[in-house]
């Protein structure tokens, strides 16, 4: 874990700017939206995601919401549909989420997706996250504030109490309007709510004149990291491997002759960037994985929850 002076930062055009620099350099800086405050890393930098799960001490990588700062940021990264764009209209800028299916060349983080083909794109209503988002010019990946399993913080001092000392800064601009995350909707199939949240059920079925399919919190697609195969590469998987055996391609991690290295300074941060990607890739070859032991603290316990899914037997 790394440690950080976290920087305050006041709500105005000099915050902003150095929010935003930070921001570009790859450093996480709470936001206040109108539902919570966020924690924000560069979505499209994949160590800048990883730092966010470390920060946060997540114990899994769940997907994350990328936020933008217009309807037609949202264009560049997801495939835009009719249904999308009447609940931009009623509900953009403001607490909703939408799950749609990615584009090609989209540019996004796998870790922010989790490995999925969809992306949770979301533009908040709260005027300095628009500021900052505006300014930054680029998705930003933002879970809630709090170390995992905390309440969610709606103040920049509750942010200072979770996170103070493992991110670089909080732009403070006072309490969070709606206090609760935003209601996420599923469009990439059947319209589903995936989570309840700042926009009731109601006012959503109103806008898009159907009924939405209602996910139980267990189902697949709320908690992706259950569904195996989205993370289970086609061929045989082995862990804890000392080298490559017979066909074997090899997951490296740390100096270790291999095929493909996670990190070769042994870097867990660099490591979870590189998982997704890296797996994708040696599953090309249509050869076994092999993968190196991997340390199980800090990042590590959740790059090998996402390896044993990958190894168990597929079903
Ligand atoms: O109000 C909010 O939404 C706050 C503020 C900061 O914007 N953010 C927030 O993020 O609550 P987080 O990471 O705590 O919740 C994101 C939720 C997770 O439950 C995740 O499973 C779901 O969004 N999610 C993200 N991408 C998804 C995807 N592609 N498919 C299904 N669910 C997704
Ligand atoms: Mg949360």
């Amino acid at each position: 874990m790394k440690l950080f002076q976290t920087k305050y930062l006041s709500a105005d055009t000099a915050g902003l700017a150095q929010a935003a620099d930070l921001l570009r350099q790859g450093q996480l800086v709470a936001f206040p939206t109108e539902t919570v405050y966020g924690l924000g890393g560069d979505a499209r930098n994949g160590e800048a995601v990883a730092a966010i799960y470390e920060a946060k001490g997540r114990p899994s990588f769940n997907p994350l919401i990328a936020h933008v700062a217009s309807v037609e940021a949202a264009q560049r990264f997801v495939e835009w549909s009719d249904q999308a764009q009447s609940l931009a209209d009623a509900f953009w800028p403001g607490p909703l989420t939408l799950v749609l299916p990615l584009r090609p060349g989209h540019g996004v983080s796998s870790l922010v997706t989790a490995g999925l083909d969809t992306l949770a794109v979301r533009v908040p209503a709260h005027p300095i996250a628009r500021s900052l988002l505006e300014v930054v010019d680029g998705p930003v990946a933002a879970p809630s504030a709090n170390p995992s399993g905390q309440i969610s913080p709606t103040t920049a001092d509750h942010v200072q109490s979770g996170l103070d000392g493992r991110i670089a800064a909080i732009l403070d601009a006072g309490p969070c309007g709606v206090g609760l995350e935003s209601t996420i909707v599923g469009l990439a199939g059947e319209p589903s709510l995936l989570r309840p949240g700042g926009v009731a059920l109601e006012e959503v079925e109103h806008a898009l004149d159907t009924r939405l399919h209602i996910h139980q919190s267990g189902d697949l697609l709320t908690a992706p990291g259950q569904l195996q195969s989205h993370y289970a590469p086609n061929a045989p998987v082995r862990l804890n491997a000392e080298a490559g055996v017979g066909d074997e391609v090899v997951l490296g991690f740390g100096p270790v002759d291999c095929t493909l290295n996670l990190s070769q300074s042994s870097d867990l941060v660099e490591a979870a960037a590189n998982l997704f990607a890296m797996l994708h890739d040696l599953d090309k070859s249509h050869r076994p994985i092999a993968v190196s032991p991997i340390p199980d603290h800090g990042l590590g316990a959740a790059i090998n929850d996402r390896l044993r899914r990958a190894a168990a037997p597929k079903t």
